[in-house]
Order: C-alpha cells, then sequence, then structure tokens
C-alpha cells in the first residue's frame, strides 16, 4: 500500500520526559507524544511545548513520527494542532485525532493542517492524519470516517474509550469482559474498522493493552488484531513493542512460502502463459497471488 510501517506504535506522554527521552531508543515502528487523556489538563499548555521540542530535538531514527492532540469537542484541539505544527510541522509525519465521531471532524482538521501548513511554509498535505474510533458515534460513521480525507493514512480502535461508550461490564482494557464466553465481544468492532479502512486504502491499527507486565496475554489480544489483516497496535511497554513487531509481521516460513508463491505464478502466467499452476499440492491462482503479495509486503516491510 505504500504506506508507513505501524506494526508496534507507541504510546508516550509529552509532558513526561523521562518516557520521551527512552521511547527514542525504543525498536517501535512508530510513536506518538501524547496531548490527550495521558496529561493531565493542568499540563496541556505544558505538554504542547514539550512535544515541540521532543520533535525537533531529533533522534527518532526512522520511526514515523506523530502527536495525539485533544479530541474537536476540547477547548484544546485547536491550539494543540497550531502550535505541534507551526513549532515542529518538519519533524512531523501525522496527527492522531482521538474520539472521531464524524467525518466533519477530520475534513476540520484537514482544513486547519492546510491553513497553518500555508501559513508556516510547510508543503501542503504532508502531514497524515490517524483517526481514532474509540466510541459508538465513531463506530456507526466509520465509513464517511474513511472516506473523509486524502490525508488520512490510518483507523486506530480505541478499546479503552470504546468499552466505557458501550457500558462493557469489564474494567481490563482490551480483555473479554467476564461472563461473555460465547465469542469475541471485540469481533465486530476490529471487522468493522478494517473493513472500512481497507475499502479506502488505509491501515487499521488495534488500540492499547492496559496489563503491561502480561506480556502473553498482549500477544493473545495483538494476534487476534493481526490474524484479522491489521497493521498494527499500540504498545505502551519495551516487551510490548518486541512482541507487536514480531505478531504483526508474518513468521519466516510464511514469508518464504508467500515469496514462493509469487515467483511460481509469475512463472505460469508470464512463460507459460497460463493463469493457474500447481506448486506441489496447493493449485494457485490470481487471488493467491493476492494473498501472497500482502504476506510478502508485510515481510519485506519487517525485514524478512
Ligand atoms: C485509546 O485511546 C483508548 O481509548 O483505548
Ligand atoms: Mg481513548
Amino acid at each position: 500500500m505504500g504506506l508507513r510501517a505501524r506494526r508496534s506504535v507507541l504510546a508516550v506522554p509529552a509532558s513526561n520526559p523521562r518516557f520521551v527521552e527512552k521511547a527514542r531508543g525504543l525498536d517501535a515502528d512508530a510513536f506518538f507524544l501524547d496531548l490527550e487523556d495521558a496529561v493531565a489538563p493542568a499540563e496541556k499548555e505544558a505538554a504542547r511545548a514539550a512535544a515541540v521540542a521532543a520533535l525537533a530535538g531529533g533522534g527518532w531514527g526512522e520511526k514515523v513520527r506523530t502527536v495525539r492532540v485533544n479530541d474537536t469537542s476540547t477547548a484544546w484541539c485547536y491550539r494543540d494542532v497550531i502550535a505541534v505544527v507551526e513549532g515542529a510541522g518538519a519533524h512531523l509525519d501525522a496527527l492522531v485525532l482521538p474520539k472521531v465521531t464524524a467525518a466533519r471532524d477530520v475534513q476540520w482538521l484537514d482544513t486547519l493542517l492546510t491553513q497553518v501548513e500555508r501559513a508556516a511554509g510547510l508543503p501542503v498535505g504532508r502531514i497524515g492524519i490517524e483517526a481514532q474510533i474509540e466510541d459508538a458515534a465513531g463506530l456507526t460513521e466509520v465509513e464517511g470516517i474513511a472516506a473523509a480525507s486524502p490525508r488520512l493514512e490510518t483507523l486506530v480502535f480505541g478499546p479503552a474509550d470504546f468499552m466505557a461508550s458501550l457500558n462493557m461490564k469489564s474494567l481490563v482494557v482490551g480483555e473479554q469482559p467476564p461472563g461473555y464466553d460465547t465469542g469475541d465481544a471485540y469481533h465486530y468492532v476490529l471487522m468493522r474498522i478494517l473493513t472500512a479502512a481497507r475499502a479506502h486504502g488505509l491501515q487499521a491499527v488495534d488500540g492499547p493493552y492496559l496489563q503491561i507486565r502480561d506480556v502473553d496475554a498482549f500477544r493473545r489480544a495483538a494476534g487476534r488484531s493481526a490474524a484479522l489483516g491489521f497493521d498494527g497496535k499500540w504498545v505502551l511497554h519495551p516487551l510490548q513493542v518486541e512482541a507487536a513487531n514480531e505478531v504483526f509481521a508474518p513468521g519466516q516460513e510464511d514469508y518464504d512460502h508467500a515469496e514462493l508463491i509469487l515467483d511460481a505464478y509469475a512463472h505460469a502466467t508470464g512463460v507459460e502463459r497460463r493463469g493457474a499452476v500447481m506448486l506441489g499440492e496447493e493449485m494457485l491462482d490470481e487471488a493467491s497471488r493476492k494473498m501472497a503479495l500482502v504476506i510478502a509486503g508485510k515481510g519485506r516491510a519487517a525485514g524478512l
């Protein structure tokens, strides 16, 4: 798809210099400096300045550099955007917009970004948008949101806010609610977000798992969205970074097999001019090529 890798997306409270410093050295594909829910109201202004300094200070390597602003219903949002883009727009790849409930939230951010880019002499349209889907209203509107702007790169599931929005009877974010044992409580929301994202050529990223010491449970939760096709997951701890990079990349065996399928199919359609071919016991056709291309693409991006 030509989009940036986002297997592991590291959450970093912009107001915490120790976490910001530590984040630079971690092997996450992407990070966001948080101005929203990890920052106390009294610290919002200082956090803006800290985010600008952290971006401008560099040292982030190849990571995708993003900032999560406050949502459009708050008094902070517009100043977050202006301060961050004016202060460090050249060092910023995308903004994360939380609690998106309608296409107009994204369109508003697109318009404001364009104004600030023009005023600051930045190339217009380079800074992307990631939209968090994290309540009932956002999920209801997800198709329209996915189509809202060419700046959109990613739809991100926000399980904590979403569980609160639905009145889910659980306090463990990202985990199955006790009492519901006949299925996966997140299947519907994950599939809707994923489908809307793919319909518009966007990435789909799963949200945080807050039990940071339980890496096995993180792997289980990440494995679920990775299996469906999600591109990555938010991470809060170095152990989660490592696990996400692994879980969201294909296994070596699958990757090798995908490359084999691509070679065999290219040979069959090119040299032999046939639309279907056998690879061992397996019949390959054009759809097999597309599936192999997804796995091979993810594997190449992961350096396999
Ligand atoms: C993330 O923002 C969440 O609400 O889970
Ligand atoms: Mg949230």
